[in-house]
């Protein structure tokens, strides 16, 4: 048989998938790894997909661009959220989730070799996403002794000619940084004067506990090479939908569309149906699980902290908590994928090593889950912690 594709060398599965495929196969996990909010729905979205579905208005292939009533609503919002203007005709399109947008994207950006910067630590997928499409990622380190922020200068000297585009989330999955405008606006002057593309990913602009989220669509200038994408999955709740949506000039959403096209034709229609739904929720309905996650975030930063293993920041957003592994924990290159393996394996705790993100000697930790639930985890992670007078070892992960 003639070998696969050289590219698929260099891909892997993503960690973090990895990591919640091997807690769903063991008994009595709780999962604190894949970001995936552990809460039902708003009723709305449920009963508005169910009565599509039951009157047979939801089962065929909508138009590849998404429904157009469901752009026309997203159009308003970015307007309201920007005071940007999007033509829902021909600067939307709605996608398979934020993944289906980022990959489409990418592939319509790329030729072989391109480069992608990513501001790290970053979204694990990203970078499997980018090798994907033929692109070479290259990481600029927000590093950790700068709170993880932007350092402008690291920036500017990842930027050679083979540079496509620059890739980030804001807020940060996993350390929970919201660009301030000041910062933004800095990357976005910076993609102006070497003439690049912009991807922004803001799946988590409705998570932001301090501060204000500024998307980056309220920088018109820079419409022709941005490309804005955010997921319904994890405002509502609705992470198995698959559907998102990116937005972007005219020319180019003509070009990702034929990609997305030719990936899954349109995004799953009850999945749009759901999306438009979410869109007509008030805000109360909207922000549903805000009061049980900005006590899991107080509850996990407290308990964790008192711990000699970590060290902890309260995140400013999103819902993970980015937990430094102190010196015994830490003490080894590959120790958080030890010590998370550690976890798994002694306290029955799914987390994510730091490492899938670009930055070793961290742990991310969901909170998005009940506070039963993530009381019980917390309690599993003491009780092990306190009772090993041993760091974990190479042995003691095996
Ligand atoms: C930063 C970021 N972008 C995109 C996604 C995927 O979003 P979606 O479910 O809309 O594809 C995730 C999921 O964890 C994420 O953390």
């Amino acid at each position: 048989m003639k070998p696969i594709s050289s590219r698929m060398s260099t891909i892997s599965l993503s960690p973090i998938k990895d990591i919640e495929r091997t807690a769903r196969k063991l008994t009595n996990v709780i999962s604190l790894a894949q970001g995936i909010p552990a809460f039902p729905p708003p009723t709305q979205i449920t009963q508005t997909v169910i009565q599509h579905l039951s009157q047979h208005q939801a089962h065929t292939y909508t138009v590849p661009e998404g429904r157009l009533s469901l752009r026309k609503k997203i159009a308003q919002d970015i307007l309201k959220r920007s005071q940007t203007h999007y033509n829902p005709e021909t600067e939307i399109l709605i996608t398979g989730g934020a993944m289906a947008a980022i990959q489409a994207t990418l592939l319509t950006l790329l030729n072989p070799g391109d480069e992608v910067v990513v501001l790290t630590p970053a979204y694990a997928s990203y970078f499997g996403q980018i090798r994907s499409a033929g692109g070479v990622p290259i990481c600029v380190s927000m590093r950790p002794e700068n709170q993880f922020r932007l350092c402008l200068e690291d920036l500017k000297q990842a930027i050679r000619p083979k540079t496509k585009a620059i890739l980030f989330a804001n807020p940060n999955n996993p350390t929970g940084v919201n660009l301030q405008k000041q910062e933004l606006q800095q990357i976005l002057e910076l993609a102006l004067q070497h003439n690049l593309y912009v991807i922004a990913d803001e799946v988590y602009r409705d998570f932001v506990w301090q501060g204000q989220h500024t998307p980056a669509a309220s920088f018109p200038e820079l419409k022709p090479q941005l490309i804005s994408v955010f997921g319904f999955s994890k405002t509502y709740a609705i992470t198995g939908y698959r559907v998102g949506y990116l937005a972007t000039s005219a020319s180019l959403a003509n070009q990702i569309l034929k990609v997305h096209d030719n990936m899954m034709t349109c995004a799953p229609h009850p999945a749009q149906i759901a999306a438009e739904a979410a869109l007509e929720l008030n805000e109360k309905e909207k922000y549903f699980m805000h009061p049980t996650l900005l006590q899991n975030r107080t509850k996990i930063h407290q308990t964790l902290n008192q711990l000699p293993h970590f060290q902890c920041h309260l995140p400013h957003a999103g819902y993970y908590l980015f937990a430094k592994l102190l010196p015994p924990s830490q003490h080894q290159p590959g120790s958080s994928t030890q010590f998370s393996q550690f976890l798994l394996q002694h306290a029955q705790v799914a987390t994510v090593p730091g490492n899938a993100f670009g930055q070793e000697g961290y742990l991310r930790l969901s909170f998005a889950l009940p506070p039963q639930q993530l009381e019980t985890a917390l309690k599993r992670i003491q009780k092990l912690l306190q009772s090993q007078s041993l760091p974990p070892t190479h042995t003691q992960a095996a």
